[in-house]
């Protein structure tokens, strides 16, 4: 029998080691090349993945830009047709198919003029991270009454105890009134809409809520996304963008309150909640 030592002293045994440790060398080499080229290559995708998203991103940013110029632009002449129609109308000197013609220019003017006011509300939230508010101090109970009653629709709001604020006015009424006009647009003919406002402690809730088709329970966690749109087909169909529900949600998160929605057993309910800000001062500010 041989021992360890007389094998390792054995010429062939000690050429098959040299060979074999050659040999692992060798595949270590190899493997070490391998691993820089496949480092090298993670790194060349990864560049490649982050110029995509850059032209991914500065292709949305353009579209938004292009939006807000064209949107803007798009405001003076359609506020001269507005003025000329509503001049046309009130001369009085009309025939009523003439005067009902008028009547129908000036209602596409102003849902022209409030889908690009929203478009251009669009651009400012998501290029300039939030909506604009001018915060100063407000009494809401007033607002409460000029915004239903600018639809032809029986609405009482009830309102409740202190609805004072530190708040921009103009953007929570254009809040309220995308929240109303939903509800006045999607109820069930001939269902009350309810309008709501009381003082939760320190905050101010106020609820919007009607009868009528539920919205799908699945579509709720994101009916507040821009361009969503349930009943596309259905006769709301010209003139409405989507946008309503998202702009009023930005209003209320630039207000550092909360906007949720609830619909269940024929009942659509939306619920503003926002902190009275007396703390922040008055100022412009967005999103905190
Ligand atoms: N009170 C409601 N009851 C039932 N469905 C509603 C209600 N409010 C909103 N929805 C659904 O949510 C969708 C989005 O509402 P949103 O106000 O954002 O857009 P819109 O009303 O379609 O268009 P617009 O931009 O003119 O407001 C609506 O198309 C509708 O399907
Ligand atoms: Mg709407």
């Amino acid at each position: 029998m041989t021992t360890k030592r007389e094998q390792d002293d054995d010429p062939t045994t000690k050429q098959k080691l040299i060979d074999d440790q050659r040999e692992a060398n060798a595949q270590m080499v190899s493997a070490t090349i391998r691993a820089h080229e496949l480092a090298d290559e993670a790194e060349a995708a990864r560049d490649r993945a982050e110029d995509s998203q850059r032209a991914l991103n500065a292709v949305a940013e353009f579209r938004e830009l292009f939006i807000g110029v064209v949107g803007h632009d798009l405001r003076t002449p359609l506020g001269s047709i507005l003025i000329s129609a509503g001049m046309l109308l009130q001369r009085g000197r009309l025939d009523d198919r003439d005067a009902e013609a008028v009547a129908r220019i000036i209602r596409s003017s102003q849902r022209m003029t409030r889908m690009i006011g929203q478009l251009l509300d669009l651009t400012q939230a998501r290029l300039g991270g939030g909506l604009l508010i001018e915060r100063k101090p407000t009494d809401l109970r007033e607002t409460f009454r000029n915004v239903v009653e600018q639809f032809e629709a029986a609405i009482q709001p009830e309102v409740e105890g202190d609805v004072t604020g530190n708040w921009d006015q103009d953007r929570l009424a254009q809040a309220l009134s995308n929240l109303v006009r939903n509800a006045i647009e999607y109820a069930t003919p001939g269902t009350a809409v309810v309008v709501k406002a009381s003082a939760d402690g320190a905050d101010l809730v106020v609820e919007v809520s009607n009868q009528g088709d539920p919205i799908p329970a699945d579509v709720l966690p994101v009916i507040f996304e821009p361009f969503r749109r349930e009943r596309q087909r259905e006769k709301s169909a010209t003139g409405n963008l989507g946008l309503g529900l998202y702009i009023a949600h930005q209003i209320v998160l630039s207000h550092g309150g909360t906007l949720d929605a609830r619909s269940a057993a024929g009942t659509t309910t939306f619920v503003m909640r926002l902190p009275r800000g007396d703390e922040i001062g008055a100022g412009a500010s967005r999103r905190r």
